[in-house]
């Protein structure tokens, strides 16, 4: 079987762009299976800076297919403008780019849902994105959602009032209903005739290409401790981050993913609100923020920065079956001098590596810290694991051995150039494919 996930280990904004941009060579395509423009991810190459929110990084391959799967919940105006911007850059989209008919319409009467009840929840709020993303998820299981593929349903009207009627109800949004109709219903005409070269069945068109021995990337958004079932709930997002979710939001079998590369930052990031173990309030966090240039791409938003949680990350290892780890900023910590890393949790005293499913538990978290000396030395842009300070090598080691599994690439830079590939670590290598390997075309 041909499928491979790379998926965050921590609160998301790991570098999983650069890591897929990085490997997709090895397949043939690369899918997107859950959220929506939520999701940001950064890639830069040469002199070149992509910024991308729904689609995914594989597109700046010009030989990659890339699929937006039915897991999704896709802003087609979000959708058309990053194809109008990549196409401005020179990235052609045409042909290779496909969105499943099943993936679910996100509209502005959601994101307007989604800022009112941020804005009305006042110290209790989730910090999400704003793009509307829980709304549009819940119109979804409600079964009061519009799907890509209602565009071109003969009972389109019927459905357009009767959807709309019930989500505007459902989700209490202060808007009027006779308007929204309107407005959806012109701007679908738009869509229709933009969306028609990429709306398609893809679970026919990626079991086909299963079925004929293509290799599958699947790029997860968010990340394992964002997940609606596995993470920080309710501080989360509203889809499944995790592994799982690749075959449910994409429609391919769990029996065609054979690895899971996990993406892990050398230190935490968190954006939004929600419990943080290992939050630094210090000016230590605002040394790594900087240095890190922690800020979102989708919002700009200070990222919270905190020391490695090695709990959360062993947690996202289980959770997902990561066969291999991406080490990602590695650099970042070059000036630090020692560096403590979380390996387990003291709760209300006692030790344990587990962590608690309960909100209020989670807030109470004391980590139990293990301090390793810093190397002090630069590390950004090597390419060789012997180059390393003995030190960093260590640091490397210390999260094999407490997380359980092999880190087989570290980036030391935001550039594809600026990487460790650690080969010869065997299967894990496979799954974590490296750059150079060649493929059949298309
Ligand atoms: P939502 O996905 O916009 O509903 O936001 C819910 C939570 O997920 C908030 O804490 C967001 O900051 C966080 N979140 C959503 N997308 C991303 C992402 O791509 N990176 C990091 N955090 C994210």
């Amino acid at each position: 079987m041909t499928g491979t996930v790379v998926l965050g280990m921590q609160w998301g904004d790991e570098g999983k762009g650069k890591i897929v941009d990085l490997i997709s060579p090895s397949f043939d395509a690369v899918v997107r299976y859950q959220g929506g423009h939520n999701a940001g991810h950064t890639v830069r190459f040469g002199d070149r800076h992509f910024a991308l929110h729904l689609i995914p990084s594989g597109i700046l391959r010009p030989d990659t297919r890339c699929v937006l799967g039915n897991g999704m919940v896709v802003h087609p105006q979000a959708f058309l403008d990053e194809i109008d911007r990549l196409e401005s850059l020179g990235v052609s989209t045409g042909g290779r780019l496909f969105v499943s008919e099943r993936a679910h319409l996100l509209l502005d009467l959601h994101v307007a849902v989604d800022i009112a009840r941020e804005n009305a929840m006042g110290d209790f709020k989730i910090g999400t994105t704003s793009r509307g993303i829980g709304p549009a998820y819940e119109a979804k299981v409600a079964r009061s959602g519009l799907r890509l593929g209602d565009l071109w349903s003969a009972d389109f009207e019927g459905l357009l009032e009767e959807r709309l009627a019930r989500q505007v109800r459902d989700l209490g949004a202060a808007v009027d209903l006779a308007t929204v109709v309107a407005e959806t219903r012109s701007r679908a005409e738009v869509w229709r005739t933009r969306l028609r070269p990429y709306v398609c069945s893809t679970t026919e068109l990626l079991n086909d290409w299963l079925d004929a021995g293509r290799r599958l990337l699947f790029e997860s958004a968010q990340g394992t401790l964002l997940d609606v079932d596995h993470g920080t709930y309710p501080f989360v997002t509203s889809s499944n981050a995790t592994a799982g979710y690749a075959a449910t939001g994409s429609g391919v079998p769990p029996t065609a993913i054979e690895g899971v590369v996990g993406v892990l930052k050398a230190y935490t990031t968190r954006v939004g609100s929600g419990p943080f173990p290992t939050e630094l309030m210090d000016s230590a966090g605002e040394k790594i923020r900087k240095r890190g240039n922690e800020f979102g791409t989708t919002t700009g938003r200070p990222r919270r920065c905190g020391w490695l949680d090695l709990v959360g990350a062993r947690y996202a290892r289980r959770v997902n079956g990561v066969s291999a780890i991406a080490l990602t900023k590695l650099d970042v910590l070059d000036s630090v001098d020692e560096i403590p890393v979380c390996v387990a949790y003291r709760l209300d005293g006692v030790v344990t590596r587990d962590l608690p499913s309960d909100i209020d538990a989670l807030a109470r978290i004391e980590p139990e810290w293990e301090v390793v000396p810093g190397w002090r030395r630069d590390t950004a842009g090597l390419v060789e694991f012997a180059d390393l300070p003995a030190a960093a090598r260590s640091y490397v080691e210390l999260i094999e051995e407490r997380v359980g599994a092999p880190v087989t690439m570290i980036s030391t830079g935001p550039r594809r150039e600026e990487t460790i590939l650690r080969r010869g670590l065997g299967a894990a290598v496979t799954s974590a494919a490296p750059a150079s390997e060649t493929r059949d075309a298309f």
